[in-house]
């Protein structure tokens, strides 16, 4: 099994849903991700075989060292998941208590387990017993909301008590869960939970940018990092925190490296999930075209292409710098 590199030359991809799939994490790798987490895999849709979950689960040698990330408020339901992912060969788990989405936080799962720790708790255990010690990373928020005046957030408790249970790392994305992605992350949390934890902690929340990542590392004292809305507009921000904690910064990317880009991450979608691969171009594009001057015609034709040969143009033009 591959090692989990936890380190500050180390970049992580975050688990995003509907994002981190197998082509995008490889098209991050290339790029320098040492680790790379699956979109959120629903326990119970695991355990009954749903729809979506195999295509949640596609991944390939070189897609290593993985994360899959499970959802799920039920200890047995999360147990017995793991199990499988376990017999499949998946090596490394990481058990979603942050996910602020109401669908999620409706079945107790995601965030609205830190309204319950006693279950997230039990949740943790049965997950650790399923993946052994030191394989289960938990991904949490700051609680589910402010706490009351003089009280410590519950997520410091809950990590120091994750650790004792046999946890292998934490995430902190330090927001309430009720404050979705609204307002700013608090970073002296971070801090303060990574001079307590006698575990590795991931941070995430609010890195945009390389430099953002490396002053979090800086100010922190957090073992790594972890980009998620910064990869999503950026796949190159791997490489670019690589360069910069190496001691030298990179460009930011010129028409060319954008034309490249979206040419790799076509060619990968397209031979690996070939049903999808033009919506989730249509989806995943105009997010790299946000710093180009001049996109906006663009990007309206990129979200309504429905032909190869149609993006195959737009990213001509994108390389040229002529009108599209
Ligand atoms: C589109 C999208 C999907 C996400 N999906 C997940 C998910 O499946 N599981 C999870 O734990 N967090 C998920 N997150 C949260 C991110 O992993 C990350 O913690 C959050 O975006 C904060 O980092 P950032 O401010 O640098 O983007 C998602 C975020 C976004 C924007």
């Amino acid at each position: 099994m591959t090692e989990l590199p936890i380190n500050p030359e180390s970049p992580w991809l975050a688990p995003l849903a509907g994002w981190s799939d197998l082509p995008f994490r490889l098209l991050c790798r290339e790029r320098g991700a040492a680790v790379c987490c699956t979109e959120m895999v629903s326990a119970k849709g695991l355990v009954y075989g749903g729809r979506n979950t195999e295509e949640l689960l596609a991944t390939r040698q070189d897609d290593a060292p993985l994360v899959v990330q499970v959802f799920g408020s039920e200890a047995s339901f999360m147990e017995q998941a793991v199990r499988m992912l376990r017999e499949r060969g998946f090596g490394w788990f990481d058990v979603n208590m942050g996910c602020s989405v109401p669908k999620v936080n409706k079945t107790g799962s995601g965030s609205a387990l830190l309204r319950t720790p006693e279950l997230a708790l039990e949740v943790a255990e049965a997950v650790i017993r399923a993946a052994g010690h030191g394989r289960a990373g938990f991904k949490l928020r700051l609680g589910w909301d402010r706490p009351a005046p003089g009280q410590r957030p519950i997520c410091h408790e809950l990590a120091r008590r994750l650790a004792d249970l046999g946890a292998g790392w934490i995430t902190l994305h330090p927001r309430y869960a009720r404050q979705g992605f609204s307002g700013v992350a608090d970073r002296s949390a971070l801090a303060e939970m990574a001079e307590n934890l006698p575990l590795p902690l991931i941070a995430s929340g609010d890195l945009f940018s390389a430099e953002d990542g490396i002053r979090v590392l800086r100010e922190c004292g957090v073992s790594a990092v972890m980009y998620a809305r910064g990869a999503m507009a950026d796949p190159g921000i791997f490489a670019r925190h690589r360069a910069l904690q190496a001691g030298h910064a990179l460009p930011s990317p010129d028409r060319e490296e954008l034309a490249a880009l979206i040419r790799r991450h076509a060619e990968l979608a397209r031979e690996l999930a070939p049903r999808t691969a033009l919506l989730k171009m249509r989806t995943f594009v105009p997010r790299y075209l946000k710093s180009l001057d001049g996109a906006r015609n663009l990007r309206r034709r990129l979200i309504q292409c429905t032909e190869w040969t149609e993006l195959d143009d737009i990213i001509n033009a994108i390389a040229s710098g002529e009108p599209a």
